[in-house]
């Protein structure tokens, strides 16, 4: 070939990367694997096989750990996890920093013993796994030495059963293990039985840094695996994977007092605008959704195209695409490496055949043995299509075209995830009023897949809950330093005979619905008692539809979000003025109910509360994340939608005042359940509500029982988020209820709290108020 061909065909051989030293290291194991628990590795059994997806070839075989071996494990995380907490954050940090310096030192037979396991190409394990796993334990080496001195009002969860995926098997390994160990947990992770064998190498280097054993414990195999840490005696599951599973995660251990972190699929948009620069979209197309095979949670699997830009930028993605190399991964200069195992294959496959709407275009010649499957274009989908709406979890794009920004907002909104987005315009004014419209956890402005152990990761609506990476990953590894004690729960007074008031009249107090007082639908009240046993009052006993009204109330008042917080302060000061204004008739109010004489206080408090939440609206800052980039990772603090609540007995119109101030000062709206007992405070304040100008649907009141409002709550597939500071048998339906729609929950697990003292956790009311969401914005020309 001449010098001058070759400028022509740009043509290039192949390079491939050596297998010798990763197969050397398995035959070394005796290529048979047990289980990693309390610093030593089992006895090995041949239960499964790893194979290498390029070849079908056997890299090894693994043990599927028995119910016996997982509680060992977890026995093991459990004596060894005081120990690692009181250690203390630097020599925790020390730790950390050894394990990141080992992975650099074996660097390269971690990227290839990857590729080996997973088919994805040398190029991406080599740049991208093995160096962003490496950052994930330096930076939160740095969290753990900091940790005394920033988080000092939070403490570890104790142990962590972690399940992770097959697509990134290192890389999620370091996102579960290094926040987790920072913040003084220890550990039992199981990886995706297709690819065990680097968290089998990450077990070897524990051993290499010194690590205490049982501080970390690898367990193998499959979902019944996962299901056995789902359910033993750990204190917090981690889980990355398909959202059904996440789902029944849920549903397992609602109740069950375990925290909960959920990282699952997605369906995210790739917006190209008419004014991009397309030839920079298109390469990062390549990045989006042919990055390891498409198989990547947060790909951006649906394409979004300008109109007018439409028909040239197709034509040029199929000329890129022509271009892409698919075959063996170890090759440094293939572009496509081979799917998992023959399993995703055939589902990609079953899910592409169901196409009937769109235009394909395959492009690449694949080879014929292996795990391989060509990138895939599929065009003028329409948004309802199922392959608009399902994860593929290949390398297969699907597209349709837009007119307007607010049609590409629409359609990038029109699934049921909500991890990732990208926007590609050079009109930057443009790409940051798209942002924060865009529900997703990640977007990402003309560039795709920035990810960084500074800022945090994670989805909203089905794509789970919870972020990994940045401070606010560390919430999930956390937990406030305070004692609670179990809930008192309070029995209603009643006495055989119900006394009036004298002289008094009796009314029934209305449910607050949409900024009007409104009857209950079925038409139900029941009496309110004081400690005396005298008649205080009826209420309105709220219902399923009830509940339903008030969400679509909320849904009404959308708005409201997008209020500035200085409005909200002004609104939440007003409420505080017109609270204060009628402190004697609430204090009154709450001693006959209560029967005490802590009316007063409580009144004070709650307008303190009330004063110290309308100072937080406009003070709640966002971050700029330092992450490696040239550009800024914009950490934005937005409201969670719509949040129900149910009020504690414990203080009446203080508990009432702690779940709404919060969550409306961070632009949510909200439906409170009044304490069941006590509810004639909440129905009272609903005539401050209406004297202090908040925006009818912002605010709405329920009264009655709360089990029958707490499960509609829970299944609404438009509540975000409930919060209960109820009965602890409340806490099981609200967390499996949730699964529906993986909305968030926030549960007392039966335990109480001292809300007049709350104002040191406000911080936490604010946190459950708010999603991060990282934007990441590279600049220069
Ligand atoms: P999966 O969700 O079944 O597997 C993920 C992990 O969960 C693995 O370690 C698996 O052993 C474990 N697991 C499975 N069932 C479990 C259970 N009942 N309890 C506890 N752990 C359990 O995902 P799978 O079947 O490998 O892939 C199916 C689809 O899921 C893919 O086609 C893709 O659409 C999606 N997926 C999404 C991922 C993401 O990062 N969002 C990662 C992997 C798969």
């Amino acid at each position: 070939m001449s010098v001058s061909e070759i400028y022509e065909t740009m043509d290039y051989g192949a390079a491939p990367e050596s297998s010798a030293e990763a197969l050397a290291w398995l035959v070394d194991q005796g290529s048979r694997f047990g289980q990693f628990i309390n610093g030593s590795f089992t006895a090995p059994r041949d239960d499964f096989e790893s194979r290498d997806p390029a070849n079908g070839n056997i890299l090894a075989t693994l043990s599927q750990a028995s119910a016996q071996e997982v509680k060992t494990a977890v026995a093991a995380a459990r004596s060894a996890q005081p120990k690692w907490e009181k250690l203390g954050g630097q020599e925790r940090a020390k730790y950390l920093y050894a394990i990141a310096r080992l992975l650099q030192k074996h660097s390269r037979l971690f990227a290839v013993l990857e590729t080996l396991d997973n088919g994805k190409p040398i190029r991406e394990a080599r740049d991208v796994d093995v160096p962003l796993a490496q950052r994930h334990f330096y930076y939160h080496a740095g969290m753990a030495q900091l940790m005394e001195s920033t988080l000092h009002d939070r403490e570890a969860l104790g142990v962590c059963g972690q399940i992770i995926p097959w697509n990134f098997p290192l890389l999620m390994l370091a996102w579960k293990i290094a926040p987790a160990l920072a913040m003084g947990n220890t550990v039992v992770l199981k990886p995706a039985e297709y690819t065990s064998l680097t968290a089998l190498l990450f077990a070897d280097i524990c051993r290499q840094a010194g690590l205490p054993g049982g501080v970390v414990n690898i367990v193998t195999g499959d979902g019944t695996v996962g299901e056995m840490i789902v359910q033993a005696d750990v204190d917090k599951i981690a889980f990355t994977g398909s959202t059904p599973v996440g789902r029944r995660i849920r549903e397992q251990t609602a109740g069950s007092g375990k925290e909960l972190t959920l990282e699952l699929g997605g369906k995210s948009a790739f917006i190209v605008f008419d004014d991009a620069d397309i030839d920079s979209a298109i390469e990062g197309l390549v990045d989006a959704i042919w990055f390891n095979q498409g198989q990547v949670c947060c790909a951006g699997s649906r394409l979004l195209v300008h109109e007018p830009v439409a028909d040239r930028f197709y034509a040029k993605l199929r000329i890129r695409m022509a271009k892409l190399r698919v075959g063996n991964p170890l090759d440094k200069s293939i572009d496509v490496g081979a799917l998992v195992d023959p399993v995703q294959v055939q589902r990609v496959k079953e899910m592409v055949a169901t196409n009937t709407a769109g235009t394909l275009f395959r492009a690449g010649d694949v080879p014929e043995a292996g795990c391989f499957y060509p990138p895939t274009l599929i065009t003028g989908m329409n948004p309802a299509d199922r392959l608009m709406q399902e994860e593929i979890f290949g390398p297969v794009l699907v597209s349709t075209t837009f007119r307007t920004p607010s049609e590409a907002v629409e359609l990038a909104n029109n699934t049921r995830f909500g991890l990732a987005a990208t926007i590609w315009s050079e009109n930057i004014n443009l790409a940051l009023d798209i942002a924060p419209k865009l529900v997703a956890g990640v977007v990402w402005i003309n560039g795709t897949n920035m990810m960084d152990a500074a800022a945090g990761f994670g989805g909203m609506r089905e794509s789970g809950f919870g972020r990994e990476g940045g401070w606010e990953g560390l919430t999930a590894y956390t937990r406030p330093k305070t004692i609670r004690r179990p809930l008192k729960e309070i029995a209603p007074s009643v006495s055989g005979e119900l006394r009036p008031p004298p002289g008094g009249i009796d009314r029934t107090a209305k449910l607050y619905i949409g900024g009007k007082q409104v009857r209950p639908d079925g038409g139900y009240s029941g009496s309110v008692q004081g400690k005396s046993g005298m008649l205080l009052g009826h209420v309105s006993l709220a219902g399923r539809k009830d509940v339903r009204n008030a969400v679509e109330a909320a849904q009404g008042a959308k708005t409201w979000g997008k209020t500035t917080g200085h409005l909200r302060a002004q609104i939440l000061y007003y409420i505080a003025e017109n609270l204060s204004a009628r402190r004697d008739e609430f204090a009154q109010r709450l001693n006959a109910m209560l029967g005490g004489k802590t009316g007063e206080k409580e009144v004070d408090a709650s307008v303190y509360r009330l004063f110290t939440y309308a100072a937080w609206a406009d003070k709640y800052d966002g971050q700029i994340h330092g992450v490696p980039l040239r550009g800024a990772a914009l950490a934005m603090k937005e409201p969670v939608g719509i949040i129900g609540a149910l009020c504690p007995d414990e203080a009446p119109l203080l508990g009432l005042i702690s779940c709404m101030a919060p969550a409306i000062a961070m632009g949510n709206r909200v439906i409170l359940a009044a304490s069941p007992t006590f509810p004639l405070a909440a129905t009272d304040f609903i005539q401050v509500l209406e004297t202090s100008d908040v925006p009818g649907g912002v605010v709405n009141i329920l009264t009655g029982p709360h089990p029958a409002i707490a499960e509609t709550m829970a299944r609404h597939m438009d509540i975000d988020a409930v919060w209960s500071f109820g009965g602890k048998d409340l806490c099981k339906v609200i967390e499996f209820g949730s699964a529906q729609n993986l909305k968030r929950t926030w549960v007392n697990n039966g335990m109480s709290r001292d809300w007049m003292k709350a104002d040191a956790e406000g911080i936490e009311f604010l946190q459950a108020s708010t999603e991060v969401k990282n934007v990441w914005i590279p600049y220069g020309e």
